[in-house]
C-alpha cells in the first residue's frame, strides 16, 4: 500500500480504490470515499467537492482501508447502516440490514397506510430496521419486534428505543403468547439460508452472525416454516403477514402457506432486482377443515 504522510485527500482516495478492487470488495472507490468521509464527517457531496482540490488524507485512513481490504463490512468499520429513512447502528453480532429488504417494509406499508392505529410484530428484528422503520414512518402505528440472540437484542434497542418500538428478546417461535390473535401485521425477515449453501462473500460469511444466515435443516427452511406458524397464532382474522425469502424458496412458500389451509390472497413480491424474494397472505377469516 503506498499510503503516505502528507498524502493528499485524492490520491490517497485513488490509492485506495485500487486496494479495495484488488482485494475485491464489490464497490471500491465508493467505500473508499466513505471511509474518507467516516473520518472526516464532511458528507458525500463535500468529500466529493475537497477531492477536486488539495486537501490532505486524513490521519488513520490507511488503518480503515485496510480494515476493508481484509472484506470486514463497511458498517461494522462506520458502525452504521443505512435502512429507508434511518440511520442504524451496527457492528460484529447484528445482521447488516439489506436493500431488498426495504421493498419488504414497503409492503408493510402499503397494507397499513390509513389503518388509525395498526399493531405490527417484526418476528426475528435484529438491528431493528423493519420495526424502526414501520414506526417511523408510521407514527401511530404499535409497534413490537422479538430477537433472540442477545448481542442483536443489545443493537436492537439502542435503534429502537427513540421509535417507541416495545423490543423483546425471545424466540420468534412462541413469543408474545398473550398477544395471541391481536396483531393486524406480521412481518419477518427471518433466516434462511440452507445449512450447505455457506455464501461467498466474506462479509456475509465471516461477520454476519451465523444465527442470522441459516434458516435450520438442509433446506433452510425451519425457521420461515415457524414464522409463519407464528405469524397465524399472532394475527386477527384477516390480518397481514409478509416474510422475505431467498428467490428459490418462493414457490415452496406459497405451496406450503396454501397446504396450512390457514391463508388467502397468497401473493409473490418482487425485489427491485425483479427477484421472487418476499410473500405475503393474509389469515383466513374460518380456521382450516383440517
Ligand atoms: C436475516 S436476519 C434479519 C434481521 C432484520 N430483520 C433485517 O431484516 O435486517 C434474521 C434475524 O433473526 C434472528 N433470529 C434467529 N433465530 C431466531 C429465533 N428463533 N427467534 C427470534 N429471532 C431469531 C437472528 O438473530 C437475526 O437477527
Amino acid at each position: 500500500m503506498t499510503f503516505y504522510p502528507g498524502q493528499s485527500l485524492a490520491d490517497a482516495v485513488r490509492e485506495a480504490a485500487a486496494v479495495l478492487s484488488e482485494a475485491g470488495v464489490p464497490t471500491p472507490r465508493v467505500d473508499a470515499e466513505l471511509l474518507a468521509d467516516h473520518l472526516l464527517g464532511v458528507g458525500l457531496g463535500r468529500l466529493r467537492a475537497m477531492l477536486l482540490g488539495d486537501s490532505p488524507a486524513p490521519e488513520g485512513y490507511a488503518e480503515l482501508v485496510s480494515e476493508r481490504a481484509g472484506r470486514v463490512p463497511l458498517q461494522h468499520i462506520t458502525g452504521v447502516a443505512y435502512f429507508r429513512h434511518l440511520e442504524l447502528r451496527v457492528g460484529p453480532g447484528v445482521f447488516i440490514p439489506r436493500p431488498e429488504t426495504e421493498s419488504v417494509v414497503q409492503l408493510v406499508i402499503d397494507h397499513i397506510a390509513g389503518m388509525p392505529s395498526p399493531k405490527v410484530v417484526d418476528l426475528g428484528t435484529g438491528s431493528g430496521a423493519i420495526a424502526g422503520s414501520i414506526a417511523h414512518e408510521l407514527p401511530g402505528s404499535e409497534v413490537f419486534a422479538v430477537e433472540f440472540s442477545s448481542l442483536a437484542h443489545a443493537w436492537a434497542a439502542k435503534n429502537l428505543e427513540p421509535l417507541g418500538v416495545t423490543l423483546l428478546q425471545g424466540d420468534l417461535r412462541n413469543a408474545l403468547p398473550e398477544h395471541d390473535g391481536t396483531f393486524d401485521v406480521v412481518v419477518s425477515n427471518p433466516p434462511y439460508i440452507p445449512a450447505e449453501a455457506i455464501p461467498n462473500e466474506p462479509e456475509v460469511a465471516l461477520h454476519d452472525p451465523p444465527e442470522a444466515l441459516y434458516g435450520g435443516g438442509a433446506d433452510g427452511m425451519e425457521l420461515p416454516t415457524a414464522a409463519a406458524a407464528s405469524a397465524a397464532r399472532l394475527l386477527k382474522p384477516g390480518g397481514f403477514f409478509v416474510m422475505e425469502h431467498a428467490e428459490v424458496q418462493a414457490e415452496w412458500i406459497a405451496a406450503h402457506l396454501r397446504r396450512t389451509g390457514h391463508w388467502t390472497d397468497i401473493a409473490t413480491h418482487y425485489d427491485l432486482n425483479g427477484k421472487e424474494r418476499a410473500t405475503s397472505a393474509l389469515l383466513a377469516k374460518t380456521a382450516p377443515d383440517e
